[in-house]
């Protein structure tokens, strides 16, 4: 495929187009005075990362952020979804900030303006100061004020000038993904680490929301990544196993931000781990929000496991797969878009804060030809099409990623952008897929 099957006319008129990066993905954490992370040393504990590759100078955007922004606004795009390193801004995680880091995030503020584009903003996108993550990291309920003290530095510079903040990136990542199953940073494998993660996250959301409010700002929401659970077949046990995967995936945290309470199936096995009266922390953890972000790739295919809790096993699925061996299934962005309005959020606005595929694309004479993403992205816009003629608000898009990054324990091999980058030179090479939207968004 080598154009989209829709134009901007195809949308309502104030829908916005946007590309997603994050901070340690993309800046080169090595440069500007920036603290270690618990990323950093994760990735050089072997077996973690591949070829143990770290965000030292991923694709140095630090020092090309002009360009990478002309490219962005160049593309027709409205919004730049961007986070700020923690580690940047206060290399101790708390007290003194690191001024280049502050100095850098205001540039790269002013650079998306004068571009026109709108700066959306993560406070957190997993780079955790190391000095916090020795003090326990999201297992310490400190962190709540922790993060309030980051987030009061770094919006009380640059928070007049943006156009929308959330305050954590996934928080499935940050809590089971990382504390669970291992697989980010700190690479735990522990059920009571993973219950006061998955909860500290979330204080630390709402503490966020309030000292954002408190400095007078607005348009602050929430950004969840979610996984469609398909049971391999309609027996009651694999019907009950893709529902405890739906529940610690997906309605946990949208459980604690919009109705003040966690989901049967996850506490389970979860509630004996809760740190002591967590309840009364659903007074924070509900401040009210202006939207819901929805990070989508893939689902997965669920059957029962006679294992401990949580009794599911993740299968092998039928569908087309992406480099990541992610399948492709655009339906799932509809049915989350659907129901979480139903069961969560009703009018609130919803914006896609991410979505797209890796894929193994070389450059070929000059050219970076990739039908495939250009294919799974019309097949999820049209998914959000549908999903606003059946009286969804959904209000964005954002694509991941706007170039080629460091893609976490898989290193630099996965590519993700729409503009292709050449790890060793640094030289960035627009992909079919940057032609196409462009043509999309502005022909
Ligand atoms: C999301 C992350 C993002 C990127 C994409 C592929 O879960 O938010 O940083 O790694 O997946």
């Amino acid at each position: 495929m080598d154009h989209f099957t829709f134009t901007r006319k195809d949308f309502p008129t104030h829908f916005l187009f946007g590309s997603a990066t994050s901070s340690y993905q993309i800046e080169g954490h090595g440069f500007g005075g920036a603290g270690p992370t618990h990323w950093d040393s994760f990735a050089v504990t072997p077996g973690n990362v591949v070829r143990a590759e770290n965000g030292e100078i991923a694709c140095d955007h630090y020092h090309h952020f002009e360009a990478d922004l002309d490219l962005a606004a160049a593309a027709g795009l409205d919004c730049y979804r961007f986070s700020t390193s923690w580690a940047r801004v206060l290399p101790e995680g708390t007290g003194t900030p690191n001024p280049e880091g502050l100095d850098f995030y205001d540039r790269l503020t002013d650079a998306m303006l004068e571009r026109g584009l709108k700066p959306c903003a993560t406070l957190y996108h997993w780079e955790l100061p190391q000095p916090l993550a020795d003090l326990g990291g999201w297992r310490n309920r400190d962190i709540g004020n922790w993060f309030a003290e980051f987030t009061e530095v770094i919006m009380g510079r640059i928070g007049d000038r943006m156009y929308s903040v959330a305050p954590i990136n996934e928080p499935w990542c940050v809590g089971w993904l990382s504390h669970f199953l291992g697989h980010h940073a700190p690479g735990l494998r522990d059920i009571r680490a993973t219950a006061r993660a998955m909860h500290h996250v979330l204080l630390a959301h709402g503490r966020a929301i309030e000292v954002m409010r408190g400095l007078g700002m607005d348009n602050l929401g929430a950004v969840f990544n979610f996984e469609w659970a398909t049971p391999v077949d309609d027996s009651a046990a694999a019907q009950a196993a893709a529902e405890t995967y739906d529940a610690i995936y997906n309605r946990f945290f949208l459980g604690g931000v919009f109705k003040g309470a966690y989901p049967e199936p996850a506490l389970k096995g979860l509630e004996p781990h809760l740190p002591k009266g967590w309840q009364e922390d659903f007074k924070t953890i509900t401040q009210p929000v202006d939207w819901c972000g929805l990070n989508y790739y893939t689902r997965k295919v669920i059957g029962a496991d006679d294992g401990p809790w949580p009794h599911y096993a993740e299968l092998d699925g039928p569908l087309p797969k992406t480099q990541m061996g992610w399948e492709i299934y655009p339906d799932g962005l509809y049915q989350f878009l659907t129901r979480t309005a139903a069961d969560y959020t009703g009018d609130l606005p919803l914006i896609v804060t991410e979505n797209g595929m890796a894929n193994p694309d070389v450059i070929t004479g000059g050219r970076v030809p990739d039908p495939e993403r250009i294919a799974y992205v019309d097949a999820h816009l049209a998914r959000v099409r549908r999903a606003i003629a059946d009286g969804v608000p959904v209000q964005g898009y954002f694509l991941w990623s706007l170039m080629d990054n460091y893609e976490w324990a898989l290193g630099y091999e996965k590519r993700f952008g729409m503009v292709h980058v050449d790890f060793d030179t640094l030289v960035r090479t627009p992909k079919a897929s940057y032609y196409a939207l462009k043509e999309a968004l502005t022909g």
